[in-house]
């Protein structure tokens, strides 16, 4: 053999090698959320009951960013499962929402920036979910921030002022406002800051990657999807998740009873939540 043909064969077995491990130890970490999410996955049995007494109560929501993709797919998730008696999109623009199925829907079409001119619109609600978000790259770092912090925020404030018990939002793995990427330390405060607002419940989610098919071009997330997707299932269930399972583990966390009043849903929470709802 030659010197080209060993280099060449070692170099094979090393990357072999490392990719196993890798595989392992994807494997070991995802056994071990799996034990912690077990609470989570025995209860697709009392879900019908948990949904006929929820809807008993006539409650009422609100939605911001229900033209995002989590957004939409929450919205149809929670027509289907005719949870609310009235459901509110606050968001920037009116969206061609029409027909039967969307006769208990209402619009706020409201200004982000003087958020206060539209207390009214957050007034009166039960329940709010936000999905409202941007990136840096679309908004720069400080429409990035003035979004997903002081937008968020806000929204929140005025929700708890009008009377909103239960507030759920979208965060993102990773969270964490002591970090030093900007995208997960402001994910980080805003919840932070969120829960010093005292809601009587509050639900953290922390999903991965979202994994749909998105009509504008975000070639980082496309990249990572599809690097995750072909590399291997394990490591990519617990990267990823798709906007289905979010907004499932969301509509169906509503209608439990937590031990506590702030709950943090990390992503295999989400997932064995978003699983344990399919019919
Ligand atoms: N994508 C991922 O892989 C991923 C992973 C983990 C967590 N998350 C987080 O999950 C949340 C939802 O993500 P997504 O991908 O579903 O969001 P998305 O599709 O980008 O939708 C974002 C929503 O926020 C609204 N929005 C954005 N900028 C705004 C502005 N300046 N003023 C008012 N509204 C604005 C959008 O309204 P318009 O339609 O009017 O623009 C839309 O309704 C975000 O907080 C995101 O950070 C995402
Ligand atoms: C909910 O609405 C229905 C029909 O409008 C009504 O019969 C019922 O009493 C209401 N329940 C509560 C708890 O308000």
């Amino acid at each position: 053999m030659s010197t080209v043909c060993l280099l060449a064969s070692s170099l094979g077995r090393t990357t072999a090698l490392l990719t196993l491990a890798v595989v392992v130890i994807a494997a070991v970490l995802n056994y071990f959320d799996d034990c912690v999410s077990v609470k989570y996955s025995s209860m697709a049995e009392d879900m019908k009951t948990l949904e006929e007494n929820f809807r008993e109560q006539n409650k009422s929501c609100f939605i911001l960013g229900a033209s995002g993709e989590t957004g939409k797919v929450l919205l149809q998730e929670l027509l289907e499962r005719n949870l609310f008696s009235k459901i509110t999109l606050i968001g920037r623009r009116k969206l061609p929402f029409e027909g039967q199925a969307y006769e208990n829907l209402v619009q706020e079409v409201v200004d982000f920036e003087k958020l206060d001119d539209y207390a009214a619109a957050f007034q009166g609600h039960d329940v709010g979910y936000c999905c409202l978000g941007t990136t840096r790259a679309k908004a720069g770092a400080d429409g990035f921030v003035r979004v997903d912090h002081d937008y968020v925020l806000k929204s929140a404030e005025l929700a708890k002022a009008g009377g909103c018990s239960q507030f759920h939002l979208e965060s993102s793995k990773g969270a964490n406002k002591n970090s030093n990427f900007l995208y997960l330390k402001v994910k980080g405060q805003v919840e932070a800051d969120i829960e010093a607002l005292g809601f009587d419940r509050y639900a953290i989610y922390r999903p991965g990657v979202l994994l749909v098919d998105r009509q504008e071009s975000r070639p980082a997330e496309w990249m990572s999807r599809k690097f995750l997707s072909a590399f291997s299932s394990v490591f990519s269930t617990s990267m990823a998740i798709p906007i289905q399972a979010v907004v499932k583990a969301m509509a169906s966390n509503t209608l439990l009873q937590p031990d506590q009043k702030v709950e943090i849903l990390e992503h295999k929470d989400i997932a064995s939540l978003g699983k344990s709802a399919q019919k």
